[in-house]
């Protein structure tokens, strides 16, 4: 049996996360995870990996050419959104298929009852999604993708903390069941907490018809805006802008002089939902301007995009057979268990 040895070479922090390529980004996504991703790029310079999480996504799309659509919909908006492959490695999942093995060794130190607490398989289910042994298994996969790179902090969102505390179990186990400490113990780092309502007041979620794309249109955002929840204040009685859905996106947005303005009027009763409205579309309109024309260019440059994947895919495979190489050793499948060779 292998003695404890310091097999993870990482003494800096490194930051990873993953993306589902499960529908159209949307501005929840941006505020709530993208925004993030793309400054901690700056503070962890070549120590940040982001993929494409499209196994995962086979869990939920099963038509092939939407499944490819939408991974190459997610690199075009991240690269538009100023993702840069000379400071973060940026890959699409399938590209590094020693995840896969990954999965499955770390399955087999793993108790299926930690699997059966995990809520998000049954809300889930409870949605209409298809109850497949995939989406079951699903927080294995997010454990492998997150340790088979060895990193160290973790930014999600709060509905993702339990699949880290899922991961940390599942490192915890296998580095206590071999006696290594290969896996060290990935942080959370909880993104902004601030819930983006969609528009009709809820969460803003693909699953509710309440999104705005990123990448929306002018029309598709007039159209969107257009029916934003709104309360029956009369016109000249004020707003309360914390219950305000018009309100909660504006700020997202606006410039402190412009959040500062809405709210005063609203509290004044001097701006009522056409105004505010016509104020959201303007600022929503402008935000993603300067990024729409970068993303125009990149779809016209396909040969660029699919270069910065496939050297993502270089590093992040580098790194994942480093890991899958040793794993292997350790848990008695690698070279040393070849016949013939000395024991
Ligand atoms: P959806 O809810 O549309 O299915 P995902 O679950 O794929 O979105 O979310 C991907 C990431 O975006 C997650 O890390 C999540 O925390 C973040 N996110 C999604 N919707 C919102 C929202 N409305 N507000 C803040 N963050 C969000
Ligand atoms: N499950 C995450 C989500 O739905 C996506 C994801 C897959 C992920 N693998 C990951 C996030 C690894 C962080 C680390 O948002």
């Amino acid at each position: 049996m292998t003695s404890k040895t310091a097999v993870n070479s990482t003494a800096t922090a490194r930051v990873l996360s993953g993306i589902q390529p499960s529908g159209v980004l949307h501005v929840g996504n941006y505020f709530g995870a993208i925004k993030q991703h793309i400054e901690h790029q700056d503070r962890f310079p070549g120590e940040a990996f982001y993929f494409i999480a499209n196994y995962h996504s086979m869990t939920t799309v099963g038509d092939p050419q939407t499944l490819a659509d939408l991974t190459q919909g997610v690199a075009l908006d991240y690269l538009a959104l100023g993702l840069d492959p000379a400071k973060a490695t940026f890959y699409r999942q399938s590209d590094v298929p020693e995840v896969t093995e990954l999965t499955w060794i770390l399955s087999c130190v793993t108790g299926k009852g930690l699997l059966d607490r995990a809520v998000s398989y049954k809300d889930k289910v409870q949605q209409g999604i298809n109850a497949s042994v995939g989406l079951f298994t699903y927080p294995m996969l997010m454990a492998a993708d997150i340790l088979i790179v060895r990193s160290t902090m973790v930014p999600v969102g709060q509905d993702q903390t339990q699949h880290l505390e899922i991961t940390r179990d599942i490192a915890g186990s296998f580095n206590a069941a071999y006696d290594t400490d290969i896996f060290p113990m990935p942080d959370t780092l909880l993104n902004d907490d601030a819930v983006v309502p969609g528009i009709d007041g809820r969460k803003m979620s693909k699953s509710y018809d309440n999104a705005v794309p990123i990448f929306a249109t002018e029309a598709e955002i007039k159209a969107k805006v257009k029916r934003v929840k709104t309360s029956s204040t009369a016109l000249g009685d004020p707003i309360d802008p914390e219950t305000d859905t018009v309100f909660q996106l504006f700020r997202l947005f606006g410039n402190p002089d412009e959040v500062e303005e809405l709210r005063n009027g609203y509290l004044a009763g001097e701006i009522g939902y056409g105004k505010s409205k016509e104020m959201l579309r303007s600022v929503m309109t402008g935000y993603f301007e300067p990024y729409r024309a970068r993303r125009e260019e990149l779809e016209n440059d396909s040969d660029y995009v699919e270069d910065v994947l496939q050297e993502g895919a270089k590093r992040a495979r580098a790194e994942a057979r480093f890991t899958v190489d040793r794993v292997r050793e350790i848990v008695g499948l690698g070279a040393a268990t070849r016949v013939g060779s000395a024991r």
